[in-house]
């Protein structure tokens, strides 16, 4: 059995319940180990072959504090042969400029050190005017606003996982 790191912040509010489901989804097939983002090292970061990273977007368009604080220390690693995937929660109707803007800062800074990111997703159905966590019509990950489209968040959240689960194989 495969195993997964499913990274996020156990103090982001709406983040980590998403987190508790994916775990719950992903259960079935992989074995997932849960780690808060707030108290891990950079060691982590080469422990696995497949990352979940969480990145809810804050001060529009900024990552949170915990990924800003941990970055520099990974800025050195290389991550070929691993894949990530990421997820993001936002609010496109408060932020439509900005819609989870941290998920593409996050996914570039592992793209770029070698990382496979995997778990693309398409923007239909979303109304935001501009994302860094677009590139070439895809979202780099699963995007997800639970202010304003919370009803479809289970269907999505379905779909992603499932997507994961063939990418992974
Ligand atoms: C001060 C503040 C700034 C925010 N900035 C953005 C933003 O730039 N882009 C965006 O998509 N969402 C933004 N949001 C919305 C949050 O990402 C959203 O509420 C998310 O669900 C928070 O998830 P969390 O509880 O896991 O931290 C912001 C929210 C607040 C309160």
């Amino acid at each position: 059995m495969k195993t997964i790191a499913l990274i996020y912040s156990h103090n982001s509010g709406k983040s980590a319940k998403v987190a508790v489901k994916i775990q719950e989804l992903l259960s079935k097939h992989y074995k997932v180990e849960e780690i808060n983002i707030e108290t891990c090292n950079f060691d982590v970061f080469q422990l696995y072959d497949q990352y979940i990273l969480s990145v809810p977007t804050w001060f529009d368009g900024e990552l949170p504090n915990y990924w800003d604080e941990i970055l520099p220390s990974l800025r050195k690693l290389e991550f070929s042969g691993k894949n990530f995937a990421f997820f993001g929660l936002g609010d496109q109707k408060n932020y439509p400029e900005n819609f989870c803007d941290a998920l593409g800062i996050l996914a570039l800074f592992f793209e770029s050190r070698g990382g496979k990111i995997i778990g693309k997703t398409s923007t239909e159905g979303y109304f935001f005017e501009s994302s860094k966590a677009l590139k070439n019509n895809l979202f780099y990950g699963l995007l997800l606003d639970q202010e304003n489209q919370a009803r479809l968040t289970e269907e999505r959240l379905n779909n992603w996982v499932e997507l994961l689960e063939k990418e992974i194989a």
